[in-house]
């Protein structure tokens, strides 16, 4: 499952923070099996993913569909991606970011200062990536 958000003014340069009326969607999508026309169709400006990296064996399925997702980059502006993680098991974490590299999908940490408002901050297992698809 995952949730996106589209701005009103689809296809116009508008940045997130003077968006008034954000659409936020709710869609089925099995990572394995959707299409890159499926995820296009979805036209997503912000992809928000929580607690997604918990099984190494899931971790290819979600980094193919991050893959698919870059191919929105093709008539519009890539979406934003975020995904947040508890991280339980750093070896499977480091899975994802590894196999993040080989997919060439740069990534950063976002700082806990630049998300005050996130329980993030008195967590210190809690990380939010942000990917560049
Ligand atoms: C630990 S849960 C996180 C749930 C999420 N934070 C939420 O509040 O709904 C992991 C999620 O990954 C999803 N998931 C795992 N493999 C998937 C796949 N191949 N396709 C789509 N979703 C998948 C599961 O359905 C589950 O919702």
């Amino acid at each position: 499952m995952t949730w996106s958000i589209q701005t009103e003014s689809q296809g116009q340069e508008v940045e997130g923070e003077n968006c008034q009326n954000p659409k936020v969607i709710v869609a089925e999508l099995d990572w394995g099996s959707v299409t890159e026309e499926q995820l296009q169709g979805l036209r997503a400006d912000v992809v928000i993913a929580a607690d997604v990296v918990y099984d190494p064996e899931i971790i290819l399925a979600l980094t193919g569909m991050l893959q698919k997702l870059s191919t929105c980059r093709a008539d519009r502006r890539a979406p934003e991606v975020f995904i947040a993680s508890t991280i339980r098991n750093p070896d499977t974490y480091q899975l994802f970011q590894a196999e993040l590299d080989k997919a060439g999908i740069r990534w950063q940490m976002i700082p806990a200062h630049r998300s005050c408002n996130f329980l993030y901050d008195v967590q210190p297992d809690v990380t939010i990536l942000q990917l560049f698809i």
